[in-house]
């Protein structure tokens, strides 16, 4: 982000109260940031508090007063032409409408009309959860999308109304990763556009007899995030998955699998020819060596199992990879386990694992949110914060581009 010029507009919505954090995040990074403020997001935070983290006068009023010298008297055009970027956070409903029919009334929608063409806008919607999902609102986020603008869908939780729902406007700290990663795309576009990615996700089912099978709590959430993610990158994802109840991310090929040796087969076909080959799948490690055809009776006291193992396929493809391809896993554990994932790092070749633990209620299976800890080959480890699978997913990607541009890339084992 250093050296990049970000317009930060803020509309009248109480997470405007987030926004100086916002803007210390981003001048930390390098950014140079300035400020349109709505009147209505002025009642919201002080313009004293933005001028003063970012440095710069705010910028407010459309006309500047006639009679002060060295005024530049057409701002509203010179801003929106000196940015990189423009971020609208918090973007309210009446924002939103205004942006969309191309209003031009205040600095902050001068700035998005006078926007140079492909600079980056992103959006970031956040208001009361019905009012979000009203078909108004919805309608004026959908006419921005197709004008190319970045819209970030606001999360779910608590709402100033005190009700719970989708609305939230992000922590500051994921705002700046995503401009981040679209200042980073604009520039050079991302290294996974045109190039094939593989996902497994969600649990496998192994067969005990016709009515049972030994499988695991994944919902397949963090494996559809990622391909998701990747499609939204330009890539060409097919995702393999056990048995979901998720839809497929739109543009995404999707092979529906049941248990781990399908899951394999489904695979195999994909290991010579795709970029990065990611496991989210719970595959589970073993099978009942032979699965009763029809229902097993309980005619005794006790019964016995014999399970063998099945194929691992991340360490499989692993071993095979070509230079250039990469590998990434998933390590999760229910305790401390991140010496684990290292270990596994090595064992299974792979470029990048994420580790992350289990407890049913943050993160892990199930949810949909995740606390990632990244280690790459490089042995560089990045711990990310709690957030939505959907942004973490977005971070995970981050972190594969840059690999994918970094020269080791090419140096990896070949076996
Ligand atoms: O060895 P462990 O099961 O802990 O490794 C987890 C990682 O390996 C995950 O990325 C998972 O998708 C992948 N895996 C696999 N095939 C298996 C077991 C795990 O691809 N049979």
């Amino acid at each position: 982000m250093k050296g990049k010029r970000i317009i930060l507009g803020v509309s009248g919505g109480i997470a405007a109260y987030k926004t100086p954090q916002l803007v210390r995040l981003l001048k930390k990074a390098g950014a140079d940031v300035r400020i349109a403020l709505t009147a209505s997001g002025s009642r919201f935070v002080s313009e004293l508090a933005l001028a003063t983290v970012s440095g710069e006068s705010v910028c407010r009023e459309m006309f500047p007063p006639a009679d002060q010298p060295g005024t530049d008297f057409t701002r509203h055009i010179s801003l929106g032409e000196w940015a990189d970027a423009l971020v609208i956070a918090p973007a309210t409903a009446n924002t939103l409408a205004r942006l969309a029919v191309g209003m031009c009334d205040d600095m902050l929608s001068a700035c998005f009309i006078t926007l140079r063409p492909h600079k980056p806008v992103l959006i970031f919607p956040a208001m009361d959860g019905q009012m979000y999902r009203s078909p108004a609102v919805q309608r004026n986020i959908a006419t921005l999308a197709a004008q190319g603008c970045t819209i970030i869908e606001p999360e779910t939780g608590d709402l100033a109304s005190g009700q719970c729902g989708t609305g939230r406007m992000p922590e500051p700290e994921i705002i700046a990763g995503r401009i981040g990663a679209a200042l980073q795309k604009s520039a050079t576009g991302s290294p996974l556009s045109g190039r094939t990615v593989v996902v497994t996700a969600g649990p496998t089912r192994e067969k005990i007899d016709g009515v049972r099978f030994i499988s695991n709590y994944s919902s397949g959430k963090m494996g559809f995030a990622l391909a998701e993610a990747a499609r939204e990158r330009g890539a060409e994802v097919t995702l393999i998955t056990g048995p979901v109840n998720l839809e497929t991310p739109g543009g995404v090929e999707r092979l529906d699998v049941e248990n781990a040796c399908e899951m394999y087969e489904a695979a195999k076909p994909f290991y010579s020819t795709c970029a990065v080959f990611i496991a989210a799948a719970a595959v589970a490690d073993y099978r009942p060596e032979t699965p009763h055809e029809g229902k097993l009776k309980k005619n005794s006291p006790e019964m016995q199992l014999k399970l063998v193992r099945n194929p691992d396929i991340l360490a499989d493809f692993g071993a095979r990879k070509r230079p250039g391809q990469l590998a990434v896993g998933f390590a999760l554990e229910t305790g401390e386990g991140i010496a684990y994932a290292r270990c596994k790092l090595q064992e299974k070749n792979l470029d990048l694992v994420a580790f992350n633990t289990f407890d049913r209620k943050t993160s892990g299976f199930e949810v949909d949110t995740n606390a990632l800890t990244l280690i790459d080959r490089n042995h560089m480890e990045t711990v990310l914060p709690l957030m939505p699978k959907k942004e973490a997913a977005r971070r995970l990607l981050d972190h594969v581009e840059l690999l994918m541009g970094d020269p080791a890339a090419n140096m990896t084992t070949e076996k």
